[in-house]
């Protein structure tokens, strides 16, 4: 029974496959999830509340402004209490207001203020699915996270045949339980935060001061970690690396963003800090493009950035295990350990990041884990592979597995 005690908001939108929610609403909850619909007017030119209302046994929710259904339920409860959000059908219609953001009724308010994982089910037309505006939506909704399943090929409605089919019940149900159900492992039960990627800090509207970091590192790490069973938060700043499977992902851009988000992810049993936070912002931030004048080139007046490590370290929740990184250019492992002092964190891994390295943005990594027991000089690895060796020393000083050989 992987979907049990499972929370599932099923949105329904307007389309002939509307009729397969009936069915998916069912299977679901003989896999022991409940669900709760948000019927959209168009969905309800095709199945009636009625019959979802039967089949889910609660109530139907389809407009944003019913007082009823807004003292019951308001539409941002609504949007959190659910483990997943799931659209099916999913209309080429539902897609564009997805991705452009609107808020224009119940469903896409639903979807605009969840903090949900959220999955699609395509279903239209297959000349509306190859219009580059749907696969322009579907390309940025990807980006932003959203999973999908299906469409299929086949048959349709409309007398055509290609893409647009909405995938079968039991492939959409695979999808939820793949999406849901989370790893058994050593790290079960221990909630992580992790953050990865650079932080990007305004100077104007267009301007900002960035460094290289890929993320690769910390989106490894959260990725392991998710699969030894913890529940893991990512805390990211702009990066192009996917969203690693299984893990709330948080996306940030600035320093003290990024403090905020990791700060509402407390309490956690580890903190691996792996962002590359910019140690500077702005002090003026310029509310219009600065201008090329006669004047001389402006001068920026820097400010420094909340460590979110050593507040990591040294705050009210103190996770039981802080882990940071050093990267430095020189007398890395010397540096390291004054780092992990002066953070007051417990371990610190610490990497050779000269240009001849590669590191930043490569794929590989050279790193020593600096304790205060003693140091280790792992060999060179790719960072999946540091992502797996750090989660298991880390499930290992939790009590909740063997240290392997890290
Ligand atoms: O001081 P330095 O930037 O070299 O320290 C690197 C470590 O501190 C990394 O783990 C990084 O994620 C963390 N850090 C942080 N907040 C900052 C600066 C660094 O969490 N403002």
């Amino acid at each position: 029974m992987a979907l049990a005690g499972k929370r599932i908001l099923l949105i329904v939108s307007g389309g002939i496959a509307a009729y397969k929610a009936l069915e998916l609403v069912r299977r679901l909850r003989e896999r022991g999830a409940s669900v709760r619909c948000v019927l959209t007017p168009g969905g309800a030119q095709f199945i009636t509340p009625l019959s979802l209302a039967a089949l889910s046994e609660d109530r139907v929710y389809s407009d944003l402004f019913s007082l009823t259904d807004e003292s019951e339920m308001g539409h941002i409860q609504l949007s959190r209490a659910a483990d997943l959000v799931v659209v099916a059908p999913a209309t080429a219609d539902i897609l564009a207001r997805m991705a452009a953001g609107l808020a224009d009724d119940l469903a896409a308010t639903v979807l605009l203020a969840t903090d949900k994982p959220v999955l699609v089910a395509p279903a239209m037309n297959v000349r509306m699915w190859a219009h580059p505006a749907t696969q322009d939506n579907l390309e940025l909704l990807r980006r932003r996270g959203v999973r999908m399943v299906g469409p299929n090929e086949g048959a349709m409605a409309c007398n055509e045949y290609g893409f647009g089919r909405m995938a079968e019940v039991e492939e959409i149900v695979a999808a939820i339980a793949a999406q849901l159900g989370r790893a058994e492992g050593p790290l079960t039960g221990r909630r992580a935060l992790v953050t990865s990627g650079p932080t990007h800090e305004p100077i104007d509207p267009v301007r900002y001061i960035a460094n290289r970091s890929s993320g690769k590192q910390g989106h490894a790490i959260a990725a392991a970690l998710a699969a030894l069973g913890a529940e893991v938060t990512l805390v990211t700043g702009p990066t192009a690396e996917a969203d690693p499977p299984d893990t709330r992902v948080v996306r940030v851009t600035t320093a003290v963003e990024m403090m905020a988000a990791c700060r509402a992810a407390l309490p956690a049993d580890v903190a691996v800090c792996a962002a590359a936070v910019a140690d500077w912002r702005v002090a003026d931030l310029a509310s219009e493009k600065i201008k090329k004048g006669a004047d001389a080139a402006p001068a920026l007046r820097l400010v420094e950035n909340p460590d979110i490590l050593a507040s990591l370290g040294r705050g009210p929740d103190r996770p039981a295990l802080v882990i940071g990184f050093a990267a430095e250019t020189e007398q890395v492992v010397a540096n390291a350990r004054a780092k992990r002092a002066r953070k007051g964190c417990d371990w610190i891994l610490a990497n050779d990041v000269s240009a001849h390295t590669g590191t930043f943005g490569g794929d590989a990594n050279r790193v020593h884990l600096i304790r205060a027991d003693g140091e280790e000089a792992w060999p060179a690895l790719s960072k999946a592979e540091v992502g797996q060796r750090l989660a298991a020393a880390i499930a290992a000083a939790l009590g909740g597995g063997t240290d392997g050989d890290a």
